[in-house]
């Protein structure tokens, strides 16, 4: 069972941002001034939070991805995560993360039940990885991965944004990593919600572009079957465990089979990653609306879904990617 929406899809997956809050800056994802974060109170409580998710599972959703900001940095995720692992009928949690905290935090939240990790990686090289995130953190994420897959959260995938003349001359050396270690990694359009509108253009380098150059240095691609839900195409790398993943928002729009709605951390359900249109979760004393009427939104928001993205000519997409969660 999942839900119907519209254009005949069906939706499973919901993704929750926890946060709007980040240790990083990256600059594919937030204005270079940063964003004014939301105050405490504007943030759903843990409890609010499985309310809602306890209503989209009995709804049909089977898989819940975690995800900011950078989840990490809020208290008390392991006991959200606990708790949603009691819910029946939902068959997967992950959690979409910049890695920064692992080290701290993989084992224990691989024994309350999170079943596995996406982590950002824009670079394999120390001072590019500050220019990108303002952070000098590539030890750390790489201690981090290293913690997540002894603590059990595999198979990780990596998410490289594409940035053309920063990182797309890394192409052979992201699979040579990716053989190395057995990660699935993913290669993604630049999308242009960073809340800035400067060289997003010169910014974009397309998946067939990727994908040519990493043939034409001698990989072989054999399509696989990789464990997840989202918008991703893989392929497994010359005879070797490791997968090579694209996604392609931009020049092979997935919509037509999205399965997927957003919550944001102020209690907002998004139907669409790049239209500004929200529903919210709360009335207008800041109480969550009753059982019956979140039910009632989260059929709505399914049944708006838009049948495409328009990044082309879209302006307002009302937030930018580190306040929706990715
Ligand atoms: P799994 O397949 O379940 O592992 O997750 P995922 O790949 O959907 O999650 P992740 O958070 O790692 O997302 C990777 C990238 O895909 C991010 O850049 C997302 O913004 C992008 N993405 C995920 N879902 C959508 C979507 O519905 N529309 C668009 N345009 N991009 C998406
Ligand atoms: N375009 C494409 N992907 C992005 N992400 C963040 N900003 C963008 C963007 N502008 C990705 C990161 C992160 C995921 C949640 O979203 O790779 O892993
Ligand atoms: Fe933070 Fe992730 Fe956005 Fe980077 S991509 S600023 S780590 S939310």
């Amino acid at each position: 069972m999942a839900i119907n929406a519209s254009f005949q899809r069906k939706v499973d997956y919901l993704r929750i941002s926890v946060t709007d809050r980040c240790n990083f800056r990256c600059k594919y994802c937030m204005p270079p001034d940063g964003v004014d974060y939301k105050s405490h109170d504007e943030i759903m409580r843990y409890e609010e939070i499985l309310i809602f998710a306890r209503i989209a599972v009995k709804a049909g959703i089977k898989r819940i991805r975690l995800t900011g900001g950078e989840p990490l940095v809020r208290r008390g995720l392991d006991k959200l995560i606990y708790q949603l692992n009691k819910l029946e009928g939902l068959e997967d949690i992950s959690l979409t993360t910049n890695g920064y905290l692992l080290p701290e935090h993989a084992n224990k939240l691989a024994r309350v039940g999170l079943d596995r990790i996406n982590v950002s990686l824009d670079t394999l090289d120390r001072e590019k990885f500050k220019e990108i995130s303002l952070v000098d953190g590539l030890p750390e994420v790489l201690a981090g991965l290293k913690a997540a897959q002894n603590a059990g959260l595999n198979p990780i995938k990596l998410n490289t944004v594409l940035i053309r003349g920063f990182n797309d001359n890394e192409v052979s050396d992201f699979i040579k990593f990716t053989k190395a270690h057995n990660y699935n990694f993913r290669f993604i359009e630049f999308m242009p919600l960073n809340g800035s509108s400067q060289d997003n253009d010169s910014k974009y380098i397309s998946i067939d572009e990727i994908k040519a150059r990493i043939k034409s240095a001698g990989f072989k691609l054999t399509p696989a079957e990789i464990p997840g839900g989202g918008p991703a195409t893989s392929y497994q790398i010359d005879d070797t465990q490791a997968t090579v993943g694209f996604i392609s928002p931009i020049s092979h729009s997935f919509c037509s089979s999205c399965n997927r709605l957003r919550l944001t951390s102020d209690g907002k359900l998004r139907p669409c990653l790049a239209m500004a249109k929200e529903y919210d979760l709360y009335d207008q004393s800041g109480n969550l609306l009753p059982e019956d009427k979140l039910k009632e939104i989260l059929d709505q928001a399914c049944s708006l879904k838009p049948d495409h993205h328009d990044f082309a000519n879209e302006e307002d997409y009302g937030r930018n990617m580190s306040q929706i969660g990715g």
